[in-house]
C-alpha cells in the first residue's frame, strides 16, 4: 500500500493531508525519513510519525451495532443513561460514528477509526445511509414522495436529492447523503407525515441484516475497505 493511504487508514489525517505530513519531513520508515507518499509499505515496518511508532491496523476495530429503540448514541452520557458504547464489550475507546435519534434502531457503526469516523459522516463524502420508515399522516401520494426525493425546504435549507421508495402502506424507503440532525424525521414531518418509527437499515454498501437488536459484530477488513471505498472521491 501507499504510504499516503496507509498513514490515512491510521488515522493520521485525510488522504491528502497525510500526503503534506509525509512531504513536510515528519514520517519515518524503518529509521529513514521518507518525502515520497507513493512509497510502497506492507505495515511490517517500523513507520513514525514525528517520532511516535504507528499502531498497527489490527488495533483499528470497527463493530457493526443494531441500536435497540431507548438507548443514546453518544459515548458517554451526562445523566449516566447506558449509551451504545456500553453495549459493546471492548477493551479500547469506541466512538459512534454519527448518531441515530434515541427512538432510532438499527445501523451503527462504532469505531477507535477517526479518519473511517469522518469519511463515513462528513457530507463532502456523500456516504448513502438507508432509512425504513413508519409514518403517520395520510395515505402517501406521489406529491409527498417526489417531494421527498427532489428536496424538501427544512430551516437549516433544502435537502439534496434523495431516493425515496414507497413500500407499503405507511412506510417508506429512503436514502439520504447528509447527516443533519433529526434529518429524516423533519423531512416526512414537512411533507404531511410524521415519522412514527425508524431504522437505519444501510450505511454505504453495509446492510444491517440479520444483526438481532441490541446486537453487535466487529467487521472484516473486506467490509471496512468497503466502506471506505463507497466514499466520494472528487
Ligand atoms: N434521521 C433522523 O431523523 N433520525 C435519525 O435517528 C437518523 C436520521
Amino acid at each position: 500500500m501507499r504510504l499516503g493511504k496507509y498513514l490515512a487508514h491510521a488515522g493520521i489525517a485525510s488522504r491528502r493531508g497525510s500526503e503534506d505530513v509525509i512531504r513536510d519531513g515528519r514520517v519515518s520508515v524503518n529509521g529513514e525519513i521518507v518525502l515520497d507518499p507513493a512509497r510502497g509499505v506492507s505495515g511490517e515496518e517500523d513507520i513514525r510519525v514525528d517520532g511516535s511508532k504507528l499502531k498497527g491496523a489490527e488495533s483499528r476495530v470497527v463493530y457493526v451495532l443494531n441500536k435497540p429503540v431507548g438507548i443514546v448514541s453518544t459515548a458517554s452520557d451526562p445523566q449516566g443513561r447506558r449509551t451504545v458504547v456500553d453495549l459493546v464489550p471492548d477493551t479500547g475507546r469506541l466512538y459512534p460514528v454519527g448518531r441515530l435519534d434515541s427512538d432510532s434502531s438499527g445501523l451503527l457503526l462504532l469505531t477507535n477509526d477517526g479518519e473511517l469516523a469522518n469519511i463515513l459522516t462528513h457530507p463532502r463524502y456523500g456516504v448513502p445511509k438507508t432509512y425504513r420508515a413508519k409514518v403517520g399522516g395520510p395515505a402517501l401520494g406521489a406529491n409527498a414522495l417526489r417531494t421527498l426525493s427532489e428536496g424538501v425546504e427544512l430551516n437549516d435549507g433544502i435537502t439534496l436529492p434523495a431516493h425515496v421508495s414507497k413500500l407499503g402502506a405507511g412506510l417508506i424507503e429512503i436514502q439520504i447523503r447528509e447527516g443533519r440532525n433529526h434529518q429524516v424525521r423533519r423531512m416526512c414531518e414537512a411533507v404531511g407525515h410524521p415519522v412514527l418509527q425508524l431504522e437505519r437499515i444501510a450505511i454505504g454498501p453495509l446492510q444491517l441484516g440479520r444483526l438481532k437488536s441490541g446486537g453487535h459484530r466487529r467487521l472484516h477488513a473486506g467490509e471496512v475497505q468497503e466502506l471506505r471505498d463507497s466514499a466520494r472521491q472528487d
